[in-house]
């Protein structure tokens, strides 16, 4: 693999995303048919959360684990980048004991910054701007319900946020065709939407954003949604609430998909909100083959990036 620290998508090459996906398929069959592969043997990964985690913070450290190697917890709280200590300080740090580092941080820049002064590699487990690893599971996941990736359309219904912009980044890479159907002033960052029109450029996928989630919906593969109250907009809830109301998935909505389309969210969902019951609890959803394949998909990034 090219890169050196996984920070954002465009950090991939269209090689090294194909590679992560096809690493992560072979690591899940082969640990199904009860074979792991040390790959990571003796090696230690630092994970800073400056946020909650359920499923980025044990699929982590359980993944280490299945390569052989060790992964250590620094919770929120515990390091304060920034206030106790500069973040190249704890990057110069980190760097003397550990050989990878995990951060889940609020601003961007700091994921970036670790990556900055660490010479060894740095995955970004969600910042404000992105969340790549989630990216990197759910087109393992489409890849495995609908096949081919060329060609598909993906309508993301709700706030451009930092989910919808990794999504929206390796769309363009691979050729997959990107709705974001969401409510006015709530699009996606403009230096990253500017991005993936450059990347879809080459790859021949659309980009479109409509303010009709019916609309947007029409004819989808696959229907992603995500909260409408991401960590740190904590106290713009009331706002979101009004404004996001209309841009629930439900079935009715979900209707005017295609008919085998899937539904993706990246959890924690917050039901009766962004998805309805009946919708993430139905036929279509494949919520917890997302879940399942940040293990697979972040196994083969940490192997690529820290192993050798
Ligand atoms: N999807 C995701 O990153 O989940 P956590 O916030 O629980 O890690
Ligand atoms: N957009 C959400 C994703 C959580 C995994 C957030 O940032 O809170």
């Amino acid at each position: 693999m090219n890169a050196r620290d996984l920070i954002s998508i465009a950090d991939l090459s269209a090689g090294d995303i194909e590679e992560i996906l096809a690493l992560a398929a072979k690591l899940k069959s082969d640990r199904k048919a009860g074979r792991d592969h040390p790959l990571l043997r003796g090696k230690s990964l630092a994970m800073i959360f400056e946020k909650p985690s359920l499923r980025t913070r044990v699929t982590f450290e359980v993944g280490m684990q299945q390569l052989g190697g060790h992964a250590v917890y620094l919770a929120p709280g515990d390091i304060r980048m920034g206030e106790r200590e500069s973040v190249a300080d704890v990057a110069r740090n980190l760097e003397r004991w550990v050989d990878g580092i995990m951060a889940r941080t609020f601003a961007h820049n700091t994921v970036a910054g670790l990556a900055e002064y660490a010479t060894i590699p740095v995955i970004n487990g969600l910042s404000d701007l992105e969340h790549p690893c989630q990216a990197l599971a759910d087109f393992l996941t489409i890849r495995e319900h609908k096949g081919e990736l060329q060609g598909l359309k993906m309508t993301f219904v709700g706030d451009g946020n930092n989910v919808a912009h990794s999504l929206v980044l390796l769309a363009a890479k691979v050729g997959v065709d990107f709705t974001l159907a969401c409510p006015e002033g709530f699009e996606a960052d403009a230096g990253v939407w500017e991005l993936a029109g450059r990347l879809a450029a080459d790859s021949g996928a659309s980009l479109e954003v409509v303010a009709d989630p019916a609309e947007g919906v029409r004819n989808a593969d696959v229907v992603y949604t995500d909260v409408w109250v991401s960590m740190g907009q904590e106290e713009e809830t009331a706002k979101r609430m009004e404004v996001f109301r209309s841009f629930q998935v439900d079935s009715r909505l979900l209707g005017n998909a295609k008919r085998d389309a899937i539904v993706l969210h990246c959890l924690p969902a917050h039901r009766g909100l962004e998805i309805a019951d009946e919708v993430i609890d139905g036929r279509q959803s494949v919520v917890l083959d997302e879940a399942e394949n940040r293990l697979h998909a972040q196994k083969a990034a940490l192997t690529l990036l820290m192993a050798g």
